[in-house]
């Protein structure tokens, strides 16, 4: 979990503003009682009392979520959504609507509502379905930044990710796309080892050039051999007529050898010759062929302790390993997994034709919980099965694969409360180490908003927020 995630309260943005929720809602019982609940939160909340005063807020100012009742005087709002959709294309919009309107609802979701709550609502799951969406909502919006940063830096707009690790891996690759130098990849299965290979290929000047992967870690060794090398007419009994080899093919471009690490020792050797002097022979060949290739090669094995278990020729490995490109599992950057899952569920909905799918708060928190052994592609096969099953706009808990949401993260409000909610969680974490640091100065709060870096009002601010009780001073 980021620092900045547990530094910066849920109702606040990264810059520490109050986030902006509209209501519009002709019912002033409804909008007093939504505005002091969502007040009480920290929301900066505004009202308007038809569709038409909304959408002249909306025009004039900005927000970060609307809550739309559905019959309004005038316009109605399932008339004014699409109104908002025009201008605001993934602003999250909450239908409120009255209790079994259940064809209402399907007009809503059908017109791009995030999600609906229905009167009289539970006021815990609205703040966590609001806390959720708007977490989304912002999600979306860094990958739209991030893709336009990426694409104007490298040649990948497809490839997701925020954290310092991925963006060191990120001007890596740009800077050592254009060589021809050989790259070892290595990382966990599903960390994006292909991906990574792709985009190393369309960054550099080979680009036009063929792509040609191949999986060294899946074919006997004969086969592998010919596929790589290719063969003459006779070279063997079922050698009808001459073949290229894949070397050639990729002659040019780029040859990606997958799953390096399980090749046999035979292949190996000869692998090193190519590596060394880029010439081969076809298998029954007598002329040497000279080829223009680029190498990268991918493994999810440890190949230094491979070659320490003489499973890999040592010589092969510092070939290989000119420059090495290490991607990290997923669960060491947790705070890559919100933009990669709202990354994948407009994927996944394009695909299947279906309007957006958002996450309930607690299939988000269960996504950024869990260990994800099967890294990205876990987490995309998740979503794309979640997308598939999901009958409405959102993606509860219960979509996703069971094993998913078993685990518990050891924070103490997760073991007193198995439901509480991912912003729950976190402000529990501030609560805490701010009392820690609070008993470690001595209660003086002075002090420990310095060593925090953080101005003395702000610190009185999440006191007052977190209702943490100030204790008396010991005397020193
Ligand atoms: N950073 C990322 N952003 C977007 N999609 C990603 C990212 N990393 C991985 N993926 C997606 O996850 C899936 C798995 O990625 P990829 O095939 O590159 O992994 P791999 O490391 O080669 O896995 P394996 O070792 O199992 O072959 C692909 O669909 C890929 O597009
Ligand atoms: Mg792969």
């Amino acid at each position: 979990m980021s620092e900045a995630a547990i530094a910066t309260p849920a109702t606040q943005t990264q810059s520490g503003n109050a986030q902006r929720i509209l209501i519009i809602d002709d019912e002033t019982a409804i909008r007093e009682s939504l505005e002091t609940l969502l007040g009480l939160e920290g929301y900066a909340i505004e009202t308007a009392v038809n569709g038409e005063q909304g959408l002249e807020r909306i025009e004039e100012n900005s927000y970060d979520l609307v809550l739309l009742d559905l019959a309004l005087p005038g316009k109605s709002g399932l008339e004014i959504l699409p109104l908002i959709r025009e201008r605001h294309p993934s602003l999250p919009v909450i239908m409120i609507t009255a209790y079994g309107k259940v064809d209402n609802v399907v007009d809503a979701i059908r017109s791009g509502a995030q999600n609906f709550v229905q009167k009289p609502w539970d006021n815990e799951k609205l703040l966590a379905d609001i806390r959720s969406a708007i977490g989304l909502y912002h999600a979306e919006e860094e990958n739209i930044q991030l893709r336009r940063a990426m694409k104007q830096r490298y040649n990948f707009s497809n490839i997701i990710g925020k954290s310092e690790v991925m963006l060191r891996i990120f001007d890596l690759v740009a800077q050592v796309a254009p060589s021809r130098s050989t790259v070892l990849i290595q990382g966990e299965s599903g960390t994006g080892k292909e991906l990574i290979a792709k985009a190393l290929h369309s960054n550099s000047p080979r680009k036009d050039k063929p792509f040609v992967a191949v999986n060294t870690g899946s074919m006997p060794t004969d086969l592998l051999e010919s596929t790589l090398f290719g063969h003459v007419k006779g070279a063997f009994t079922s050698a009808i007529a001459t073949k290229k080899g894949l070397f050639e093919v990729a002659n040019g471009g780029t040859l990606f050898l997958d799953e390096i690490g399980n090749m046999g020792m035979d292949t190996q050797a000869k692998i090193l010759r190519v590596l060394q002097d880029r010439r081969f022979m076809q298998l029954g060949g007598v002329q040497e062929i000279q080829v223009d290739v680029r190498i990268i090669a991918a493994t999810n094995v440890d190949l230094r302790q491979a070659v320490r278990d003489g499973r890999f020729r040592e010589d092969l490995f510092y070939r290989l390993n000119v420059i090495s490109i290490d991607l990290p599992p997923l669960r060491s950057r947790r705070e890559d997994i919100p933009m990669l899952a709202t990354h994948f569920l407009k994927h996944y909905a394009e695909e299947n034709s279906v309007p957006p799918r958002t996450l309930a708060a607690d299939a988000l928190r269960a996504l950024i919980d869990y260990d994800w052994p099967g890294n990205v592609r876990e987490l995309e096969n998740a979503i794309e099965r979640g997308v598939v099953l999901s009958s409405g706009p959102v993606i509860g808990s219960d979509l996703l694969p069971s094993h998913l949401t078993g685990r518990n993260y050891s924070t103490s409000l997760l073991e007193h409360n198995p439901n509480a909610s991912l912003f729950d969680i976190l402000e529990d974490i501030e609560r805490r180490i701010i009392i820690d640091k609070l008993e470690h100065c001595n209660w003086n709060q002075t002090d420990a908003a310095e060593q925090f870096h953080i101005p003395l009002s702000t610190l009185n601010q999440k006191i007052k927020r977190l209702n943490i009780e100030i204790k008396k001073r010991v005397k020193e």
